[in-house]
């Protein structure tokens, strides 16, 4: 699947690649990343491909995500072609109690912030980086609306929310007419499953189109890390600060990766090219967004979509990753759909668009 095919993002009609480039690694103020020659490579490297997605944020390297890219942009003439999305709600540490949040005063600033250092009068997308639990959905969802009106910003996303706060926002955008939500960005993964629960249903029900962020775990499922050996590149530096998104290293996850080695070996392919490819086709997903801090990795990982990983392989990570479903998602399984449908098939979506419920035998069959 070459770069240069592209689906609509939700449903609006914005064409996107299905492989992203994550601008996260532009610059090394996080005591990661890239300096700007390879961020430059890696951004030379994705465009040449066809790539046409490019995901940053205010927040990303304090800024420098931001400036690089839109530095790279200028200067091979292509701010027409790409899709830019950037993100706001963390405050860029000025102690000002309305330069974080997602309220209508933040929002407003942040995005003139995001256009300056971008170099642009317009973002592709623009999303709430992460829920705030204190702004009403009604203020960012009209603020987003006069954004949209005002052409500063094309469409608009959803980052690191709850489910019910995606659901109402698509909702009053419905029934007020605003701007809706075409995008929900969202940490996904063979080791981090968990938007399987609610948000991969919700996403293909409301329109929204996942976007997915560290697919490989910050690196975990490339392979580069051993269990028995200290480890080096971002979770090696990340491993004692405490941030959930950066804490792989655990029993389960380390089976996880041994199964991944298994499969890749099999179908004789790198495995973070495998890992890509059984996120990039999971329900709901419209865009794998993809990080690499050296240019290797990402000709290495733009190679993911180049083949088809065949059912039985897939199986195979699906089940190594599974996990249980806590209340009350256990009564969505199978298991009790066979006490509700008895025996019968039931499927109401067109194949291809989410699984019929199959099941077999009466009362609490099982498949
Ligand atoms: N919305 C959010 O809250 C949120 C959060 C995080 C990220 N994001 C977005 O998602 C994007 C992708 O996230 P991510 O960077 O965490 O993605 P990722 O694919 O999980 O991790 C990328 C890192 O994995 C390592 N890597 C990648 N390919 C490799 C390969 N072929 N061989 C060996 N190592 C490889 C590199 O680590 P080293 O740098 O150590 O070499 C690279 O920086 C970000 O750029 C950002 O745009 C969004």
């Amino acid at each position: 699947m070459p770069l240069d095919t592209y689906y609509t993002l939700g449903r609006s009609g914005l064409r996107v690649s299905r492989l992203s480039l994550g601008a996260m690694t532009f610059g090394t103020e996080w005591g990661w990343g890239s300096d700007k020659h390879n961020a430059r490579r890696i951004f030379d490297l994705y465009v040449e491909r066809g790539g046409n997605f490019i995901d940053t944020a205010d927040v990303y390297t304090n800024g420098t995500s931001e400036a690089w890219l839109g530095e790279f942009v200028a200067d091979a003439g292509l701010r027409d072609r790409l899709v830019l999305a950037s993100k706001y709600t963390f405050n860029l540490g000025d102690r000002n109690a309305n330069g974080g949040g997602n309220g209508r005063k933040n929002l407003l600033r942040a995005v003139e912030g995001s256009l300056k250092r971008l170099g642009t009068d317009y973002l592709d997308l623009f999303y709430v980086h992460a829920w705030d639990q204190l702004t009403p959905a009604e203020e960012v969802m009209r603020t987003m609306d006069d954004l949209v009106s005002s052409g500063k910003v094309r469409h608009i996303g959803l980052s690191d929310v709850p489910a019910w706060y995606a659901a109402r926002a698509q909702t009053l955008a419905e029934w007020r007419g605003f701007e809706p939500v075409s995008a929900l960005q969202l940490q996904y993964s063979l080791v981090e499953r968990n938007l399987e629960h609610e948000h991969a249903r919700l996403a293909t029900e409301l329109g929204m189109g996942i976007t997915v962020w560290s697919p490989l775990a910050s690196g975990l499922l490339s392979g580069r890390y051993r269990k028995d050996a200290a480890p080096e590149g971002r979770l090696g530096v990340m491993k004692d600060n405490g941030n959930p998104a950066f804490q792989h290293f655990s029993e389960r996850n380390w089976r996880i990766v041994e199964e991944l080695e298994r499969v890749a070996g099999e179908i004789g392919r790198p495995m973070a090219q495998v890992a890509l490819n059984w996120v990039a086709n999971r329900p709901g997903v419209a865009s794998v967004i993809v990080g690499a801090s050296r240019p290797e990795q990402l000709s290495d990982n733009l190679g993911a979509l180049d083949f088809e990983l065949p059912a039985a392989l897939a199986e195979r990570l699906t089940r190594a990753s599974d996990m249980p479903a806590p209340f009350p998602y256990y009564f969505f399984t199978n298991a009790m759909q066979g006490m509700m449908y008895g025996g019968a098939t039931v499927g109401d979506k067109p194949a291809g668009y989410r699984a019929p419920v199959r099941v077999s035998g009466s009362g609490s069959g099982v498949e």
